[in-house]
Parts: structure tokens; sequence; C-alpha cells
């Protein structure tokens, strides 16, 4: 650590972005990072430690755009949340209810500001890495997209492709607990489905994230904000489920994916993803579509080809929450980017009035 860096050079952008990142978390389901945001943010004006670690974002060369798409105060957070879970932080952890915290966040300051000087070397790599997350709401959408293609599919067995899967946690959709009063509570299609066997789940994702491991598992749970108790349930169930459903994970980007995908005889090979789209440059969106568009001409009665996605919906105008559309497209029935249902970002619950 060095000896502090001078309050008043270039960290008004910054300043203005740790306040509003506060604000935005304390008045969307985490009341602690709220607070906490707030102490890092009059530490960077008093020049302490949160500015030497966040110098990279301070100065007249960065711009404020910059600093909002990079989010370093969720990467420090995610940071932080890790050393919690993983108990290297216990006196943070008295504020954290991940962990069974209950002491009030007013109280937090020096030991937050203590956790940034012990743990430096670890939070600076942490702060390199943008935060990803792998929302397993998202699958009620996805698995209601299944049901309606399972239903014009008489049941055939199911191969399941995702692009920008992160963790590949709704690749196991069919096994989580999805459904009305269930923890992935969501009320799923009125549609008549046959049973159908997911015999294949292969997710791309050029940073894809093993939740089979001890370190995927805390990447995927350090993401989530600690007071949001309902989130954190949902993928701990869901990494539960994922020891015992494997699925293959590729690090490959989301067009190659597509690119590589063959169909095969008396299946469908069902193509997925949520929440990546806006990712994706527009000479990698035009080459998926494309693939997408060979895969659909290729489909026979036999060998057949679905594309589901829940992605972000039309601007809904000033200060109205987004929508997120599950669209749905199969072949060779001819149905091409159906509108079935929408909900909020986190997936549920998913409002199936909309089908077209
Ligand atoms: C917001 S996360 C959503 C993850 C997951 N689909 C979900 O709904 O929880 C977006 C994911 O897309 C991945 N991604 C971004 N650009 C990509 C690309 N060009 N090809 C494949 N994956 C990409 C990111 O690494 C990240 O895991």
């Amino acid at each position: 650590m060095t000896g502090g860096h001078p309050p008043d050079v270039g960290t008004g952008p910054l300043l203005a972005y740790l306040r509003s990142q506060a604000a935005y978390c304390a008045s969307h389901g985490s009341p602690l990072y709220g607070v906490l945001g707030g102490f890092l943010a009059d530490d960077v004006e008093a020049g302490g430690p949160t500015a030497d670690l966040l110098a990279a974002w301070i100065g007249p060369q960065v711009r404020p755009e910059t600093i909002s798409d990079d989010v370093p105060l969720l990467r420090l957070f995610g940071g932080l949340h890790r050393l919690v879970l993983a108990r290297q932080a216990p006196e943070l952890a008295l504020y954290f209810p991940s962990v069974g915290g209950t002491a009030d966040p007013a109280g937090a300051r020096p030991v937050l500001l203590a956790a940034l000087t012990t743990h430096e070397r670890v939070l600076r790599q942490t702060l390199e890495r943008p935060p990803q997350t792998n929302e397993v709401g998202r699958s009620a959408p996805l698995l209601g997209g299944l049901a309606h293609v399972a239903g014009w599919t008489g049941g055939l067995p199911v191969r399941l492709f995702e692009i920008g899967t992160s963790g590949g946690l709704n690749l196991r959709a069919d096994r989580l607990p999805v459904g009305p009063g269930q923890l992935i509570d969501s009320p799923l299609p009125a549609v008549v489905a046959p049973p159908y066997e997911v015999v294949e789940r292969i997710g791309g994702d050029l940073f894809p994230v093993d939740a089979e491991t001890t370190q995927g598992r805390l990447i995927l749970t350090s993401y989530v904000w600690p007071d949001d108790v309902r989130r954190l349930e949902r993928l701990r169930a869901a990494l539960a489920v994922a020891v015992d459903v494997p699925a293959q994970l590729l690090r490959i980007g989301a067009a190659d994916l597509v690119e590589s995908i063959e169909l095969r005889p008396g299946m469908v090979t069902v193509l997925w993803h949520s929440v990546m789209w806006q990712y994706l440059d527009a000479a990698e969106r035009a080459r998926t579509l494309a693939a997408v568009a060979a895969l659909g001409a290729q489909a026979s009665a036999s060998a057949r080809f679905a594309y589901v996605r829940f992605e972000r919906g039309p601007d809904p105008g000033a200060d109205r929450p987004w929508r997120h559309e599950v669209r749905l497209s199969s072949w060779p029935d001819g149905v091409v980017d159906l509108l079935i249902g929408s909900a909020p970002a986190h997936g549920v619950p998913v409002d199936w009035s909309t089908v077209a």
C-alpha cells in the first residue's frame, strides 16, 4: 500500500460513480452494499486505502463511461464477499447475511477499511475481473420455451446447447426446482407437453466457470449481493444439482459454438441463451444468427432444431423497468421469433400471457 492518493486529483467521476452505484444497491435489494459503498466513497474522498486500490479509475484520462462500464465497486464487493465466504475475513463476516451476519452495517467502516489493507494483494487481482453471475431464475423462461418445443416434437430427446453459459447452471433447468411455489418461483406455460429427456448439455462461454469446483462455486456466489437471500438460496440449490447432473463447458465464443453444432436424427437440438446478447458485437451477432439460420435450413422432421432466448426487450422509456422477452423459433415447424412470455431481468416470475 502506498502512502495515500491525493484526494482532489481526478477523483470526481469515480466518486460520482461510487455514490450512484451505492444508492442503486441500497434501492435494489442490498442495504448492506449501500452503506459499505458510502464508506468506500468517503474513503476515496479522504485519500485512504480505497483510493489506492481503485487508482486505475482515478485521473483526468479516465472517462466516466469507462468507470460505469467497468463497475469497480461491484468488482471490489465481489472480492470482499469472496473473502467472507472463504472464512478469511471473520470480522467483516459479522455484517454479511450470506454467512449469517446480523450486525448493523453502520458500524462496519473500520473493519471494512482494515480488510482493504490486510487483503490488498488478493483484492487487486479481483479488481481485474469483471463480475460474473449465473442467474438460475432465468431457468424459468428457458424451461417454458422447452415445454413448447417438447409439445411440438412429441417429447423427442433433447440436446441442449447454451451460449454465454457462465457456470452452466441453466443447462440443468429441467432438474432445478422451477414452478409455482418452488424455490425458482414462477408459473410455467399452459402447454400440454409429453415428458422428455435431456440427453446432452453443452455450454460455451468466453469465461466459463466450473460450478463443480469450490473455486467456481465461490466465484458465482460472491457476485450475488450478500443480503439477497432469495437469490443465494436459488443459486445454492442449483450448485447442488450441478454436482449430480454433469454438463460439458467449453471456452468458446458464441458464434464459434453455434457454427460447430450438427443436428442429429431422432432428436431435437435446442440452442438457448439468456442475458448475453448485449455483450456480442455486431459482427458476432450476425455470424451467430447466420449459423442459427443455417441450422434451421438443415432441420428435418427427424433432426429438429429449436432456438430459445431470454433477452432484453425494447427500451421501455424513462424510469420504467426493462422487461426481458422469451422468444422461440422452431424448425421445420416454421415458427420464427415467436414471443411467448416476458419477465424481469432475473427471470422470475414469467408472465406467459404475452403469448403471440
Ligand atoms: C450476464 S452473463 C449471463 C450468464 C447466463 N447466461 C445467465 O443468464 O445467468 C453474460 C455471459 O456471457 C458471456 N459472454 C460475453 N461475451 C461472450 C461471447 N462473445 N461469447 C460467449 N460468451 C460471452 C460472459 O462471459 C458471461 O458469462
